[in-house]
This record gives C-alpha cells, structure tokens and sequence, in this order.
C-alpha cells in the first residue's frame, strides 16, 4: 500500500519511521510519502490559509496548494481522506475496509478546515472520505490521520506478524475485547482467574465471551445493538 500525506507539519509524522509502521516501511509493506502543502505554493510568505467567506473567525486553507498537490499525487486508484471533526466516524470496519486500498491520500487541514471545493473537485473523479476521530476538536488534522494510517496499516497483510492477535482484539467482533492476565499468578495480593490457570480451553473459551459481554453493557452498552458492528 502506498499512502501520501499533505500536511503543513510533515515534521508530525516522523514517529512513523519507528515501531510496527517503521519496519513495515523498511520492509516495503508500507510506502509512506509526506508533502509539505506550503511547498505548492508561489508567494513569498508561502500562504495557505485566508479569511473565511461570508466573515467569522478563524482561517480556511486555500484551494489552490491544495489543488497543486493533489494534482501532483492524485492517480486513478487513489482514495482520498480528509480527517475532520465533521466527518464520518472513522470505526474498525471502515479501517478494515481501507486497508484493501492501493493508494490512501491523507489532506490534513489546520485553522477552520480546508476550503470545501476541494473535496467537491477531488470527488469528481475519486472516492472522498471525510472521517472524525471522535467526537471532539483537535487543532487540526495530522493527529487524527496518525492515529487513522496505524488502525489501517496494522491491518494491511504482513504487518502484523501473527496475524492471529488480530483477530480477538476489540470491535473486531462488535465486542470490547476479554481482560488479558500473564504471569505472576498472584501479584500484590490480586490473583489471575482461576479460569485460566485450570487449562480448560472450552471453559477459558466460555470465561473471554462473557467478560466481553459485561465490559461491553458496561463501557459501551451502544454497541450492543450497533448495526455496522
Ligand atoms: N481535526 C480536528 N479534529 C478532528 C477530529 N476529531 N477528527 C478528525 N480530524 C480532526
């Protein structure tokens, strides 16, 4: 999978050269590419934002770097993302989804976002995402496409290198994940469950299923009746 980024902070991303990411980038599992959106534009201040249309506060960030770069990387098969508070919320099986594609393009917008003919104009001829993290306000974009280029990348075939541990982990079945214990049996007077000391994998099996049932109703009883999950 190749995945390019458009940034005015490209500095952000250097933690992806360590980690799980950092050797399936050396690996060439991963190709990862970061732009500076400031060297797409011409003025002398490199200029990429401007007041907002109609008035109120804050910065936009202007179309035309925006359209500069994405000319210069955008190809047939690119799947363009624009992390935003506005967005859709970005979930696992989304992730999981993404995960297939060839080519991922991460906008990171800062100040009020990005002018909005940017995603009309690259939605003319590719597939758009606009994602949220969550619901609350970074102060721009380069966060959240960490945090989104980890939950696909791990996901991507070879990253992870048993590919079993993925499969129990949390909201891959819709649930919360089981409580994890390892040795020592008893540490600081707080015992490990029995269960999984006694070497019966159906009862462990039957033990993990219910904790994920009571840490969900207790979490996160939405999930419960969540259809995408
Ligand atoms: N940019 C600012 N806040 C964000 C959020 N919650 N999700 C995605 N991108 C953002």
């Amino acid at each position: 999978m190749r995945i390019d980024i458009v940034t005015i902070f490209p500095e952000f991303f250097s933690v992806l050269d360590v980690s799980l990411l950092g050797r399936a980038r050396s690996d060439g599992l991963l190709e990862v590419v970061v732009h500076d959106l400031r060297d797409f534009t011409h003025d002398r201040h490199r200029t990429v934002d401007d007041t907002p249309s109609g008035g109120g506060a804050g910065m936009v960030m202007k179309p035309e770097p925006w359209g500069e770069a994405l000319d210069a990387i955008l190809t047939p098969v690119s799947t363009v993302v624009v992390p935003t508070p506005a967005g859709r919320l970005f979930r696992q099986p989304l992730a999981r989804e993404l995960a297939d594609r060839e080519h991922l393009v991460f906008c990171c917008g800062r100040y009020e976002g990005i002018d909005q003919r940017v995603v009309e104009w690259a939605a003319l001829e590719h597939e758009v995402l606009e994602l949220s993290l969550g619901d609350y306000v970074l102060n721009g974009g380069e966060v959240a496409a960490m945090a989104m280029i980890e939950a696909v990348g791990r996901l991507v075939p070879g990253v992870v290198g048993n590919p079993e541990s993925l499969v129990e982990e949390s909201h891959e079945d819709g649930l919360l994940e089981y409580p994890s214990y390892t040795k020592p049996a008893i540490w600081r007077g707080l015992e490990t469950p029995a269960v999984l000391l006694g070497g019966n994998h159906g009862a462990v099996d039957a033990w993990r299923r219910e904790q994920q049932l009571e840490r969900t109703r207790r979490m996160r009883p939405e999930l419960l009746d969540d259809p995408e999950l």
